[in-house]
Parts: C-alpha cells; structure tokens; sequence
C-alpha cells in the first residue's frame, strides 16, 4: 500500500517537474536604461494569473477602446468634444436635449393649435360679417328700389314690397287705396315704405364726409399736412444695414402677395441681394423667405418695387433696370436721359442718391438733376413698363438741399436734413400746376441717419430707412392749398 502511495507522489512530482520545463526567464532594458529581468511560469489554470499579467497588449487595447468610445460619443452627441465630460455625462446631456427639444416642439404644436382656433374663430367672424354685409346690401338695394316704384303692385303680387309693409299685412295696403287712384296710391306706399328709406337717406347725409371736404374726391389725394411719429420694424445686424431700401409693391404680381416685403442693404460697392419677408412680421423677426440674386449691382438707396417689378438704378450709370420677380430677369433696361450719376448730383447725405425711383398714386417717377438743370431736382414721368420718359418737370429747389425727396398724389416732396431729429418737409412741387413753394411739416430721424424715405400708396406710409433702423410713419392728406 504504501509503495503505490509513493508511485503516485513520485508521478505527481514527475509531472510537475514536466510543468516546470516551460519556465523561461528574459532580461532586457527598460525605457529608463535599467536592466529589467521577467520570470515566467506557466500557470495551470487561468484563473491564478494576476491582472497585470494582460500587459501592454491590454492596455493598449483598452486605451484605444476608449479612443472608440470618445470617437462613437462624439459623432453621436458631439458634445463631450471638450474631453472633460464622460460618456455617461455625455449622454445624460443628449438626453436632456432631447427632451427640451421635445418640450419645444410640444409647445409649438400647441401653439399652432392655438393659432388655429383662433384664426378658424376669425374666418367665422369674416363670413358673419360678409353674410351682415350683403344683407345690408341687399335691404339698401331694396330701399332703393321702393320709392322708384311708380306702378300700384297688382293684388296677385304683394311680395314685392312686402318688407317693407307695416304690420298688418300684406293686404293693408288694398284696404287703404281704392282701386283705381293711381296717384294716391303712391302716398300710402311713400308713407309705409319711406320711413326705412328716409332714414337711410339721412345716415348717408349724417356722415361725416372729410374726404370730400377736404380732399380730392374720388383719389384720396390731397396735400401732405401731417407726418406721425415713426414706428420702427427691424435693426439691422450687420454694418451692411447701416443703409439700405425696403419696399412693398403697391400692386403686387404673383406668385408674390400684397404682404410680401422687399429689403436690400446697400452697404458696399458690389450689391446685389434682394432679400423677400413673407410678411412685415417676418422682416421683423429678419427672416427672409426668398433671396435673389440681382444680375446687376444696384447704386445706392433709389429703388422701388411695382407691378411686379424692381426698378433700380444699376451702379456706376444712368441706366435703370426694371427687374421682374416672377421671372427673376431683368424684363427692361434704359438710360435716364442726361441724368447725374454716382455723386453728380446726390441728396445732401451724399450715398450716390443721384438717382431717385418713387412710386405714388400716379405710377412711376424718377427724381435726379442734370447738367441742364444745374443741379436742380428734375422729375421724370416713366413708363413702368418700357421705361421710357414720359414727361420731365423742372424744379428750382438744389438737388444738393434736399436731404431725400418722395412723391404723392404726383407732388414731390423735400426734406430739409436727414440727420437732425426734429426735421420738415420743406418744398413741395405740383406737377399737375408745374408749381413749386415752401411748406413746413415736421418730420422726425429718430435714429439721426435718415438715409431712404419713399412712399407707399396702398399703405398711406412713408417707408424709411434710419441708421440700421426699418421704419415706417403714417401721413395724412389734405386740402390743396
Ligand atoms: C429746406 O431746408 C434746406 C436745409 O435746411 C435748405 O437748404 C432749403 O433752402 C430749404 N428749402 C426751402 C424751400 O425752404
């Protein structure tokens, strides 16, 4: 028994003797030059192995599996691109940014639900108002037509005039006239049907009637008496928005809207963008809609929008172009006969004014000077069409005087400075009399930089552009002197 117990000690021993033949041992130097000696022995199970025994290969992978990991978080976040957060830190912020997003976006919808309501509770108002507005129409139409009615309403059709009958029925009327009394038979009609009538005859007359006191019936033309204080739309962001031209076409073309506002800075030598607002909310929150490139520069703050078209100076010429937006090319281009150009003749704040598009009741104008005219204002009737002059008038008020110039109701309008806040309007010039004289309506720069003012028809404005700052100023028209 016990020789077998000794066997088995001795194979065992044989066998870890066996073991024991796949040692090894290594020297070498390491980075720091001192002599480094490995001792290795092979280890029966796994398990025994000591961590460090991975070695470089390990960790060299567990650096560049981080290297992933980095990699993997910033293309999926980007966030952790500082390199101080971790990925879980990383991932908690998308998390929260998502859920803002979401949060944002639920709001929206919210709002837009809201929005929705509201604007379906407008149209039923606008319908309410359209069915009160034809039935208004359709009772006028039919006190009209009563006193009109010369013939007695033959008994089989009282109808006709039964809205209007008093109380009673249709038949008191063939009570009160005896058949064959045509001439009275109008009375009693006049004095059942007349109350109605009368009284409507005497709301017309009751009406205050302003316009036809004192203004040119039929246009709502008149003078300029009075200019209200500005109402500012939009600061510019950037220097090119020092100056500029915004516009609204008077007689708009589709595919663009009456609501659709036009804006170009004109800071710089080389300006061609005309920047499109769906709407004057847009313009105020500056973002555009539409952005054309124009085929050519434009000279300073002259422009203007109509029918379709923007009419603009192009640089360093007389030449003006009539730019269509619809086909987004230039539809005409014509030189203004002898005009000034490119600080000739410009207004006093200089910017190249020496070109000047207005748009009125009337159509287009082009206010300039010329060497004939010695620098006094010259205004051209054109034809927006084709662009040629239609009629030029002379003025005797310095182009160089005047600080910006607009027209209304085919009158030309200077004013005195475009940097004092407390300015006027002093000249005006009639091209229906060929008359100019000196007026005096104050006009306020509130932002001491008044570089366009033009006037818009349809809106009753004047649109301007002061020192970064898009405003607008209402204006109220009056008698001819
Ligand atoms: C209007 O004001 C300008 C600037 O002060 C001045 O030069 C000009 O003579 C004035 N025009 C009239 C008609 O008063």
């Amino acid at each position: 028994m016990l020789s077998v117990a000794t066997l088995l000690c001795v194979s065992c021993l044989l066998t870890a003797t066996q073991g024991q033949e796949r040692a090894s041992m290594w020297r070498g130097n390491d980075r720091g030059g001192r002599c480094q000696y490995s001792f290795t022995v092979s280890s029966p199970t796994e398990a025994s192995c000591p961590t460090q025994a991975g070695g470089p290969e390990m960790d060299t992978l567990k650096s560049r599996l981080s290297l992933l990991e980095v990699m993997v978080t910033r293309l999926a976040g980007g966030a952790a691109a500082s390199g101080g957060p971790g990925a879980d830190v990383v991932v908690q912020q998308q998390q929260q940014q998502q859920q803002k997003l979401q949060e944002a976006h639920s709001q929206a919808m919210r709002e837009k639900a809201q929005l929705q309501r509201e604007r379906d509770g407008l149209d039923r108002q606008v319908q309410d108002l359209q069915r009160r507005l034809e039935e208004t129409r359709q009772e006028a139409e039919r006190l009209r037509s009563r006193p009109c009615v010369q013939t007695p309403p033959a008994a089989g059709s009282p109808q006709q005039d039964s809205g209007l009958r008093p109380a009673g029925g249709p038949n008191v009327l063939s009570h009160l006239v005896p058949s064959g009394q045509t001439g009275s038979l109008r009375d009693p009609s006049w004095h059942y049907g007349s109350p109605g009538y009368q009284e409507l005859k005497a709301e017309v007359t009751e009406v205050p009637v302003p316009t036809a006191a004192y203004m040119e019936v039929g246009t709502g033309c008149g003078e300029l008496v009075a200019i209200g204080e500005p109402e500012t739309h939009r600061k510019a962001d950037t220097i090119a928005g020092k100056y500029g031209v915004w516009m609204q076409d008077p007689e708009p073309v589709a595919p663009y809207g009456a609501s659709m506002v036009w804006r170009i800075d004109t800071v710089g030598s080389e300006v061609k963008q005309l920047f499109g607002y769906e709407n004057m909310e847009q313009l105020a929150r500056g973002y555009p809609t539409k952005v054309l490139l124009l085929p050519e520069a434009v000279e300073s703050t002259g422009a203007t929008m109509y029918r379709g078209s923007l009419y603009y100076q192009r640089r360093r010429s007389r030449t003006l172009m009539r730019y269509d937006l619809s086909t987004e090319s230039v539809a005409a281009r014509l030189d203004l006969p002898h005009a000034g150009f490119h600080g000739q003749f410009p207004y006093s704040w200089g910017g190249y004014t020496d070109i000047d598009l207005a748009v009125d009741e009337q159509g287009l104008w082009a206010i300039y000077s010329t060497n004939k005219a010695k620098g006094a204002i010259v205004i051209a009737k054109l034809n927006p069409h084709s662009l040629e002059v239609l009629k030029t008038w002379e003025t005797n008020i310095r182009k160089a005087k005047a600080a910006n110039a607009f027209m209304i109701c085919g009158r030309l309008y200077t004013v005195a400075s475009y940097i004092a806040a407390e300015t006027t309007i002093n000249y005006t010039y009639d091209t229906a009399t060929s008359q100019g004289k000196a007026l005096s309506v104050p006009l306020m720069n509130k932002y001491g930089y008044n570089s366009m003012i033009d006037y818009n028809p349809v809106q009753r404005k004047l649109f301007a552009w002061d020192n970064f700052h898009i405003v607008s100023y209402d204006v109220r028209l009056g008698r001819q002197q």
